[in-house]
């Protein structure tokens, strides 16, 4: 087990793109088990290589059972090189980010995507989600690109400081810090 540190707003990986893997290996697979021991740590919803210092295609979605909706079954995601193929629809609503610790702000977002990407065992798969999912995906992608939600915001008014202690008013407002 290994929760790595997660770098945060200011550190130049943030904004580097991350490179693509060419070989899903048990060095990839290693990275995967610390993006799930860091996310788990973090109680985050997803999280992208970049994020713990590592310039690499990979990300975790790790949405809870009961999260957006009562009776949601939950989502665990391991997406290797993932790319947006299709996408449609738009949603507008707060985020956070992992790595800008308490900012959250309204970010529009395609409602549905469909993405393509590998698994560990390196055969593609195909995923698609809409509402909270596709946010998640959207995001953690952006990070692979060097991009951050702050940058996605349209009305930076939205933009807000949440601190830890009323983490409450965060999650019910659905709020994604990934
Ligand atoms: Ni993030």
């Amino acid at each position: 087990m290994a929760v790595r540190t997660i770098i945060t707003e200011g550190d130049p990986r943030l904004r580097q793109k991350a490179l693509r893997i060419r070989t899903v290996d048990d060095e990839v697979r290693q990275l995967a088990r610390d993006l799930w021991d860091t996310v788990r740590e973090a109680r985050g919803l997803g999280l992208a290589a970049p994020q713990i210092g590592v310039l690499r295609r990979i990300i975790v979605v790790s949405i809870p059972p009961d999260y957006a909706e009562e009776g949601d079954p939950g989502v665990e995601l391991t997406l290797i090189n993932p790319e947006i193929v299709r996408a449609s629809g738009r949603q507008v609503g707060l985020e956070g980010c992992l790595s800008i610790p308490g900012w959250y702000g309204e970010v529009p977002r395609f409602m549905h995507v469909t993405v393509k990407a590998l698994d560990l065992d390196g055969r593609e798969i195909r995923v698609k989600g809409s509402g909270l999912l596709a946010r998640v995906l959207q995001h953690e992608i952006d990070h692979l690109d060097g991009i951050l939600f702050v940058d996605r915001i349209e009305d930076r008014s939205t933009l807000r400081y949440i601190p830890d202690e009323d983490e409450e008013e965060a999650t019910s407002a659905e709020a994604a810090a990934s």
